[in-house]
């Protein structure tokens, strides 16, 4: 990372300036790699060593975990027939071969009912609070993984689009009752620095003592006109076109509604009920 400053980590992140008490705290090597990192899918064709790769995973599993009940698990995909397979059900992300690894972070409550199992016990827990445990631990897991590897000189692109090959990817994974798959991780040796994204003001997402959006509109416009100035969404990038047709200008909020309008994996459910979890 070459941004050592607040200042420039600021303006790299929002597109603004940092005030100017926050611009003189110096920022430390973690908390500038945090701030200042970015997604990138363009990798090197280079392996990661198997001792790095464990390091990583210590990473992983060193993440907070809800009450310490560790409801997730990681799949390597290294075998090159499978990880193909997953490739070209998503035709549209070829990062996902290129990349030096592929994994696959999944929610697990299936280990802990074994464990009540052998103990004689009840899991009397199967309902929509220890899938979202399972889902929030596995997607912290994830992250300390990202944050891992991208200290260590790699990038990582999460994909969530395994999701919309749920049933598939259960079969090519041997993903049993209890387990679901959250988001894959494309990781390797990125060709490029990349650029970080811009995100949306503090003032839209953190909120003190008492939640308060009304001032959302006004600042999300400044973003919206901030951001197309810096990296517009040309063509290319905008979602949906197919039925939305291309805007002259797509600004941010453009592409969330774009998006959103349309239903995204909606047998989700029937799909995670299928993968033997109750959604009570
Ligand atoms: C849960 C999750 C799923 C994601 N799925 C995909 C994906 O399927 N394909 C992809 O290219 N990027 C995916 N991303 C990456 C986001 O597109 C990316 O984080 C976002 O555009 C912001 O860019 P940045 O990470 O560079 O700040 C995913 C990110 C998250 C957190």
């Amino acid at each position: 990372m070459m941004e050592s400053t607040f200042s420039d980590l600021h303006r790299l992140r929002y597109g603004t300036a940092a005030d100017a008490a926050s611009a003189a705290l110096p920022v430390n090597e973690r908390l500038g790699g945090i701030i200042g990192r970015r997604t990138i899918r363009q990798f090197e064709e280079r392996p990661i060593p198997d001792e790095l790769m464990t390091q990583l995973l210590a990473a992983a599993q060193s993440g907070p975990t809800k009450s310490d009940l560790q409801q997730y698990s990681i799949i390597i995909v290294d075998d090159p027939d499978r990880r193909k397979a997953i490739a070209d059900w998503i035709e549209t992300m070829p990062f996902i071969m290129s990349a030096s690894a592929f994994l696959v972070f999944c929610g697990d409550i299936r280990r802990n009912r074994k464990l009540c199992q052998a103990d004689g016990r009840p899991h009397d827990n199967d309902n929509l609070d220890s899938f979202f445990n399972a889902t929030v631990d596995g997607s912290v897991a994830m992250q300390s993984f990202i944050l891992g590897a991208e200290g260590a000189g790699l990038c990582c692109v999460p994909v969530s689009y395994i999701r919309n090959h749920g049933p598939k990817m259960a079969e090519l994974l041997s993903i049993p009752e209890g387990v679901f798959p959250i988001a894959g991780v494309a990781v390797g040796y990125p060709v490029w620095e990349g650029k970080p994204s811009i995100r949306l003001p503090q003032d839209v997402v953190v909120h003190r003592n008492s939640y308060d959006d009304s001032a959302m509109s006004a600042l999300v416009a400044d973003y919206d006109a901030r951001r197309h100035e810096i990296d517009p969404n040309d063509a290319a990038k905008q979602r949906n076109v197919n039925v939305y047709g291309v805007s002259d200008v797509c600004p941010w909020s453009e592409q969330i509604s774009r998006q959103l309008s349309l239903p995204e994996r909606p047998y989700f459910r029937q799909f995670i009920e299928a993968q033997g979890f109750s959604l009570k």
